[in-house]
């Protein structure tokens, strides 16, 4: 817990890249690494000048982003590339796959996790990663709002998703061990936050319901009522998010 009473976003990263292995000359690659957040996370765990790593996303902005930010890390490699068919890697070439939040838009997960399994070598590892939406939970004197909010954002599939399903974190061990290709464990950590306050991820979370709003899929009154009333409670000091992310981390099968 940080001093302020929450668990930071950095916290929160940094417990989920201590359950990345790199003890040696890797090659690790982040699937949807989007700006490159948790490869940064990684290539400052490992010194290993030889340990390679290389994020893959679909988005050229976000590729941008994250060849910007992570430009002075001559082992960290971005390709703009979608991830549904095979992946850009050779049969048993990667020591470590890591995912974060990816999953959820795919429709049919079972053929990455097939192209996940091809390209790691055996005894390779993966760590996938999601949060679980229908674990994300605001306080509020109003359950049935907090309630109908919630329930709206773990059900929005956003412009760059061809598909959301918000139970991709508990789906993670089935999807996974389901496949007979991995054998592993479900690690999981609640991210919890005190303070609505910009930067804070339910602050931004509960900013995001604007976009809903847009949409028609939620009231503009709710929203302004959801928001003015969370702002209350932070003035009283009872405001409290959560949300749970789930692990799984498994080795491929030899
Ligand atoms: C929720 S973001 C997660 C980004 C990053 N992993 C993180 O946790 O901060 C999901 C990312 O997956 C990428 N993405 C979604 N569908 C994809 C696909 N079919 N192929 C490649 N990338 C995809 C998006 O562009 C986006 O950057």
């Amino acid at each position: 817990m940080s001093p302020g009473g929450h668990s930071s976003l950095r916290d929160h990263r940094d417990w989920l890249v201590s359950l990345v292995p790199l003890a040696e000359p890797l090659t690790v690659v982040d699937l949807g690494c989007g700006k490159g957040e948790d490869l940064s996370a990684l290539a400052a765990r490992c010194a290993d000048p030889a340990t390679r790593f290389v994020g893959v996303d679909a988005s050229p902005d976000a590729v941008d982003a994250a060849r910007t930010a992570l430009s002075s890390d001559a082992r960290i490699e971005v390709i703009c590339e979608r991830l549904d068919d095979r992946l850009p890697f050779g049969d048993g070439a990667i020591d470590v796959v890591f995912t974060n939040n990816l999953l959820e838009c795919f429709g049919e997960a079972s053929a990455l996790v097939c192209e996940i399994a091809r390209v790691l070598r055996p005894d390779g590892t993966v760590v996938a990663a999601h949060w679980d939406w229908d674990t994300q939970l605001f306080d509020g004197p109003d359950r049935a709002l907090v309630r109908r909010l919630t329930q709206a954002f773990a059900d929005w599939r956003q412009d760059w998703m061809e598909h959301a399903d918000p139970w991709a974190g508990r789906r993670l061990h089935g999807m996974f061990e389901g496949s007979g290709l991995f054998r592993g464990t479900v690690h999981a950590r609640t991210l919890v936050e005190s303070t609505f306050a910009p930067g804070c991820y339910g602050f931004e979370r509960a900013h995001d319901l604007a976009e809903l709003v847009g949409h028609g899929t939620i009231d503009a009154r709710d929203y302004e009522r959801f928001l003015s009333q969370q702002g209350n409670l932070q003035a009283e000091g009872g405001y409290f998010y959560a949300v749970t992310e789930f692990v799984y981390v498994g080795q491929r099968a030899s």
